[in-house]
C-alpha cells in the first residue's frame, strides 16, 4: 500500500493546473518571526556525507542527499518561504503565543518519527521502498510530525514546526521526493478538560472536552483558510491517522474545485502519554506548504521549487503572493521502456534510478500497459517516460543517451529488458 493512504492528505502538493484561481495580489504582513527560534542554520545540514553512507540499509542516492539543507521554507522570498511567513502571521495574530521552529534536524529517529506517533513496526510507511533510511536507526524524517512528540517532552505547548521531508514516491507534476510541511500543535490548560479525567476511551470521544478540542481546532484551521485563500468554503470530513483520534481533513472549495488542504485531529491520549504529557488533551495539524504555493501562486509543476533560474525567482517578494508567469513551456520528448519483472520489482527504485540517471529532466514517469504471460507467469511493464526541461529545449541526442542510460541501469533492478 502507498504511504499517502496512511498519512491520508499526506499533503506532497497540489493537484492539476485548471484548479488555479484568477490571478490576485495579496499583501502579506511582514512576518516578524520568521526567522526567529531557528537553532541550528539549515545550511549545516546540506552536506551528502552525512545522508549517504555505506550501512548495508542506506537507500539514501546522493541527488536526493544534495536536496538537504536547501532551506527553501526559510527563504523569505521563495514562495514556499512566503507561503510559511504567511500562516505563522496568521497563528502571531490569534495572541496565543505559538514557539515557531524550523531548523529541526531532518535527521530524525525510528522512534520519533514512527513509534512515538503510533504508527504501527508493520506500517508500510516504514518500508524501504518508501523511505530514505540512513541506517537501522535513523532516517529522512519522512513527516514534520517526527518533531511532535520530542518539543512535547521538552514542555512546549503550542508550537508550530516547519521543514523539509522526504518520501520516495512517484514522479509526476506534483509528486517530488522532498517536500516542506507545516505541523502546528495546541494543548489545552488542565482546568479546561479536568472534566475528562478518568473517562474511558468511548466517555471521552464523546466528552463535551473533546468536543470542545475539536470544534477550536476547527476553527483556527479555518481561519487560517480565510486567512490564506480569502473566504473560502470549507468541508470537514473523517480522516485516520494513528497519532490523533479523533482525525479530520479539510477541504475548501476553490476555484470550483474542492481541494484537500490538511490533515489534524485531537492528539491520541498515547501520543500524550509517551511524551509524559498524559495530564493534557490537545490537538496537532499537518500541511504541504508545496500544495498551498501551488495553488495560491498557480505554480504548475512541483520541480519548479528547486530551480536555480532566475526567470522563477526573480518573480517573488517577501509577503505578496503572484501569479506564477510561466516563462516557456519547452516541448516534452517521450520515450517508452518496457521489461520484465523480477519476483521483487519495487517500483520506487525504478522512479529513483531515472531520476538518478536523468535528474529533474523527468517530469513524469507513467505506467501504460502491463500484461503477465499465462505460460511463463512472467510479468511484464511499459512505461513512459516524458523529459522535458524547465529552462531549455532538449536535444533528440541528449535523451537518447539518457534513455539508453537507463535501460542499461535498469537492470540491476534484476529486470529484464525487451
Ligand atoms: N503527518 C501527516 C502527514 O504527513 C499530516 C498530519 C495529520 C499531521 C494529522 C498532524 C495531524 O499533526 O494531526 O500526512
Amino acid at each position: 500500500m502507498k504511504f499517502s493512504h496512511y498519512f491520508a492528505t499526506c499533503l506532497a502538493a497540489a493537484s492539476t493546473t485548471n484548479a488555479f484561481a484568477p490571478s490576485f495580489t495579496t499583501k502579506v504582513r511582514n512576518s516578524k518571526a520568521l526567522f526567529s527560534s531557528s537553532t541550528t542554520e539549515p545550511s549545516t545540514y546540506a552536506s551528502v556525507e552525512r545522508y549517504v553512507n555505506d550501512h548495508p540499509n542506506n537507500n539514501i542516492p546522493p541527488h536526493i542527499a544534495a536536496l538537504v539543507g536547501r532551506g527553501l521554507h526559510t527563504k523569505e522570498d521563495h514562495p514556499i518561504g512566503i507561503v510559511r511567513a504567511k500562516i505563522q502571521d496568521y497563528f502571531n495574530s490569534l495572541d496565543e503565543d505559538y514557539k515557531i521552529f524550523d531548523a529541526e534536524d531532518p535527521i530524525v529517529t525510528c522512534k520519533q518519527c514512527f513509534d512515538d506517533l503510533r504508527i504501527e513496526p508493520d506500517h508500510p510507511g516504514r518500508s524501504p521502498s518508501d523511505t530514505y533510511y540512513i541506517n537501522d536507526e535513523t532516517l529522512l524524517r519522512t513527516h514534520t510530525s517526527a518533531h511532535q512528540s520530542m518539543h512535547l517532552r521538552d514542555g512546549y505547548e503550542r508550537f508550530l514546526c516547519a521543514g523539509d521531508v522526504y518520501r520516495r514516491d512517484e514522479i509526476d507534476a506534483s509528486h517530488y521526493p522532498a517536500f516542506h510541511q507545516l505541523e502546528g500543535v495546541k494543548l489545552f490548560d488542565k482546568d479546561q478538560v479536568k472534566g475528562a479525567d478518568g473517562l474511558s476511551k468511548e466517555e471521552w470521544l464523546a466528552s463535551p472536552e473533546c468536543k470542545m478540542i475539536a470544534d477550536d481546532l476547527k476553527n483556527v484551521l479555518e481561519g487560517l483558510m480565510d486567512h490564506l485563500f480569502g473566504p473560502v468554503e470549507k468541508k470537514w470530513s473523517e480522516d485516520f491517522f494513528p497519532f490523533t483520534e479523533p482525525s479530520f481533513e479539510c477541504e475548501i472549495l476553490y476555484n470550483g474545485e474542492w481541494l484537500e488542504v490538511l490533515g489534524c485531529g485531537v492528539v491520541h491520549n498515547e501520543v500524550l502519554e509517551m511524551a509524559g504529557r498524559e495530564d493534557r488533551r490537545g490537538w496537532a495539524f499537518g500541511l504541504g506548504l508545496e500544495r498551498l504555493a501551488m495553488i495560491l501562486f498557480e505554480i504548475p509543476d512541483i520541480r519548479l521549487f528547486w530551480t536555480d533560474d532566475e526567470r522563477f525567482h526573480k518573480q517573488f517578494k517577501a509577503g505578496t503572493i503572484t501569479k506564477f508567469k510561466p516563462y516557456s513551456k519547452y516541448p516534452p520528448v517521450f520515450k517508452d521502456i518496457a521489461f520484465w519483472l523480477p519476483e521483487d520489482f519495487v517500483e520506487n527504485d525504478f522512479f529513483e534510478l531515472a531520476r538518478g540517471i536523468a535528474g529533474d529532466l523527468v517530469e513524469r514517469m507513467e505506467l501504460t500497459d502491463e500484461f503477465t504471460n499465462p505460460k511463463t507467469n512472467k510479468t511484464s511493464k511499459c512505461y513512459r517516460i516524458t523529459y522535458r526541461s524547465m529552462d531549455r529545449s532538449l536535444t533528440d541526442e541528449e535523451i537518447n543517451d539518457l534513455q539508453n542510460k537507463l535501460r542499461e541501469e535498469v537492470v540491476s533492478l534484476g529486470v529484464e529488458v525487451r
